[in-house]
């Protein structure tokens, strides 16, 4: 691929979504949705410029990577206005530009690549990325002459009845000649209804300019979803939580209801595990192999699960550590908690690991067996094959030794079995 500088457009506000977070930042699958954007488009370009505006200093805190550029955008005067802030570093460029939107989290590395490809191919002034949809609203819909080419993109609130009914839209991903782009767009115009400079003006100068543009259609037409608006915001979880759950089953795992499973991003299975509906795993979580786990299972961040371990019904498990063959069936919270190898944790233990300050560990060594309705008050030890009786509440800071049998409330030590 010859030379390519990325623009991610990022500035805006996202009035549709009504809320006081940026658009950009809204969750999917456990990352904010420019998150995605960012990855896709990570080993394509050179130089990746971010253009930020609304809360820029909280967008900016996600731009990781050596080469990201953050542009401040004043006043959010709509998506060309956006592109010209990044103008100064692209003086003395003369590569292509690909411009992407930062509410369009569908959009894979694979189409993008293709997608640049294409357009140096043809070797187009630009290029953009449409795609066929059945409800075109809220779009820019591409315009085309009767010889199929194309002559502008036109936003709705401009758009006749004729072109309103066309159902091939932009996608807001364009890859443009760094040199032109940035002539052209000193010519567009202010748009009266909306009161911004529309960077789709752009192909409608090119056109009558006479150079040379071009429209790549994706195959999948989720691709193009931006997310205006909530119900925007489920269908793009929904349809990367799909994506999420199918690559996880080619990797063999079985998903029993994959409509009834929730598992984010980052989230590493080992084969022949399987996971019940309502389960809901959550980023960076990994689970070895043959586990049970579910239904309606909670595992939160910073939760590392060996191989053949059962976490049944009811359950929530949070940075938290559990050994092989260790047992978790029913109605049960761990936080905090390192489990090893062969543990029994019965039905309804808790481990109180916030004291309304700070966060403290438990500790439950190999073999240990936690009765049910146990209570552990973290800092807690439990030595390696020690028994917590059902019902007892382990005080903080205490330590029951290996072997060690203890019950009650505050629990004590009974009597000492071997422990090995
Ligand atoms: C835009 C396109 C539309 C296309 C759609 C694809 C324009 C005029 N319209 O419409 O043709 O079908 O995307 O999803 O470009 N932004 C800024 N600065 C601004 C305004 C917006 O950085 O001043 C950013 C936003 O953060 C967003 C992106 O640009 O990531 C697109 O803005 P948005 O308002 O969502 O445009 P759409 O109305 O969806
Ligand atoms: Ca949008």
């Amino acid at each position: 691929m010859n030379s390519l500088r990325v623009i991610i457009l990022a500035a805006g506000k996202g009035t549709r979504m009504k809320s006081d977070i940026p658009k950009v930042l809204h969750e999917v699958g456990g990352q904010p949705i420019l998150k995605y954007v960012l990855d896709a488009v990570r080993k394509l370009g050179s130089l990746i410029y971010v253009i930020i505006g609304h809360q820029g200093e909280e967008v900016k805190k996600i731009l990781d990577g050596r080469k990201i550029i953050a542009v401040k955008q004043k006043r959010l005067l709509g998506t060309a206005d956006a592109i010209r802030r990044a103008q100064r570093g692209f003086k003395n460029y003369r590569g292509d530009v690909l411009i992407v939107c930062a509410d369009t989290p569908l959009l894979r590395e694979a189409t993008l690549r293709s997608f640049v490809k294409a357009h140096q191919q043809t070797k187009a002034v630009c290029t953009v990325l449409t795609t066929i949809v059945d409800s075109p609203q809220g779009y820019g819909r591409i315009i085309r002459d009767t010889n199929d080419r194309v002559t502008a993109i036109r936003e709705e609130k401009d758009a006749s009845d004729q072109e309103r009914r066309v159902k091939e839209i932009n996608a807001g991903v364009y890859c443009v000649r760094s040199q032109e782009l940035f002539e052209t767009l000193e010519r567009v115009k202010l748009n009266k209804i909306k009161k911004e400079f529309y960077l789709t003006d752009i192909i409608e100068n090119f056109v009558k300019k006479n150079l040379k543009v071009e429209a790549v259609q994706t195959r999948d037409s989720l691709e193009g979803l931006g997310i205006n608006t909530r119900e925007d915001l489920s269908m793009a979880a929904r349809v990367l939580r799909q994506r999420i759950l199918k690559k996880l089953m080619e990797e063999g795992v079985t998903i029993v209801d994959p409509a009834a499973t929730f598992i984010d991003v980052d989230v590493k299975i080992g084969k022949d595990t399987v996971i019940r509906p309502f389960s809901y795993i959550e980023r960076g979580v990994q689970i070895g192999r043959r586990c049970k786990i579910g239904p309606f299972a909670r595992l939160r961040p910073g939760t590392i699960i060996a191989d053949d371990v059962e976490i049944g019904n009811f359950t929530e498990v949070s940075r938290t550590k559990m050994g092989a063959r260790s047992l978790m069936k029913h109605f049960s919270f761990l936080g905090d908690t390192a489990v090893g190898k062969e543990v029994n944790i019965g039905a309804g233990t808790v481990t109180a690991n916030f004291d309304g300050k700070n966060k403290n560990k438990t500790i439950i060594a190999d073999h240990a067996f936690i009765g049910s309705d146990s209570v552990l008050i973290a800092p807690v030890k439990v030595g390696k094959r020690a028994v917590v009786g059902a019902g007892s509440v382990v005080t903080k800071g205490k330590v029951i030794p290996a072997g060690a049998v203890a019950l009650g409330v505050p629990a004590r030590i009974i009597r000492t079995r071997r422990a090995q």
